[in-house]
């Protein structure tokens, strides 16, 4: 097992999980900002794992990723199985507007293309493209980290008539997960996107008032959807808000602005390291892997 700079927490309690060596490798960068990357470890005819979130600094992670990979084939390991936490680039999924880049299929391929065996990624963007294997050749596998999130939102709050909501259509697959695991049912709201800070979203008619709502989504990064959740569900009445999500990517001052909509709680999961990852998809990965 190895892990990619970001990951290295991550990585080791995968390891630890499967009883396996956690490898000693050199990740660092030289004054002019090339990545500088060596392995320690032998893993000449063993079995290969390699965890390397792209959440924050994705496009010097993928270089990584791929010097890695490289490397560690021509050092003459066995199977590589690459383990992308946090899949960047998976949003951009269509050309919303003439001569955009697809990143999704780009990065995929790049991805696909590095003389990996497996990959393994956890609660990826997926709405256009709804399956992982649509965009890799080699065996891939999507895990989720939704039930992890439902069963420390159960054993750590006490939720009167709870309510989970997802923002937008996307989010209904994981409000689904989560609501099934609480024992209750979901709603999603409607989001209309205006650019990557701004959203506008819309209540259905549900009634919320007075509940305690969860509100789950896949990523949160500038934290706008989530604001804008929870200010229409406010208007509406709900009583406690709890958000939850996989990839707290947190930029700028999300964190600071989410929390001062009020909200009750914020948690997130180890995909990305943030201060509210408290719930860790080491487990998920461990047994995926097994
Ligand atoms: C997009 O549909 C995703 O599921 C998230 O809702 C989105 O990425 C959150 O971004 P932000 O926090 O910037 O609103």
């Amino acid at each position: 097992m190895f892990s990619g700079r970001g990951s290295e927490k991550l990585g080791y309690m995968v390891s630890r999980l499967l009883k396996c060596e956690y490898g000693r490798a050199i990740y660092k960068k030289f004054p002019d900002n090339e990545s500088y990357i060596r392995f320690l470890s032998s893993v000449e005819d063993k079995d290969v794992v390699l965890i390397y979130s792209l959440g924050l600094n994705p496009n010097e992670y993928l270089i990584e990723t791929l010097l890695s990979v490289k490397t560690l084939r021509d050092l003459g390991c066995g199977k590589i199985r690459l383990v992308i936490p946090y899949f960047a680039y998976a949003r951009q999924d269509e050309r919303f507007n003439p001569g955009e880049a697809i990143s999704i299929e780009i990065i995929s391929e790049f991805i696909g293309n590095m003389d990996i065996d497996e990959i393994y990624t956890v609660d990826m963007h997926l709405h256009r493209y709804r399956d992982i294997s649509d965009l890799f050749n080699i065996p891939a596998y999507n895990l989720t980290a939704m039930e992890e999130i439902a069963k420390y939102i159960s054993q750590k709050y006490v939720l009167n008539n709870p309510l989970v909501i997802g923002p937008d259509s996307e989010a209904e697959q994981w409000a689904k997960i989560v609501a099934k695991k609480l024992g209750t049912e979901y709603d999603i709201l409607e989001k209309r996107r205006i650019d990557e800070y701004n959203v506008v979203v819309v209540a259905r008619k549900r009634d919320v008032k007075n509940r305690d709502i969860v509100i789950i989504d896949d990523i949160i990064s500038t934290g706008g959807t989530v604001i804008e959740s929870v200010n229409a569900l406010r208007k509406m009445g709900a009583n406690k808000i709890i958000v939850g999500c996989t990839h707290p990517l947190l930029v700028n001052n999300a964190l600071r602005k989410i929390y001062s909509t009020g909200i009750f709680d914020l948690i997130g999961t180890d995909t990305v390291p943030s201060p509210v990852s408290y719930v860790s998809v080491a487990p998920v990965i461990a047994k995926a892997l097994k």
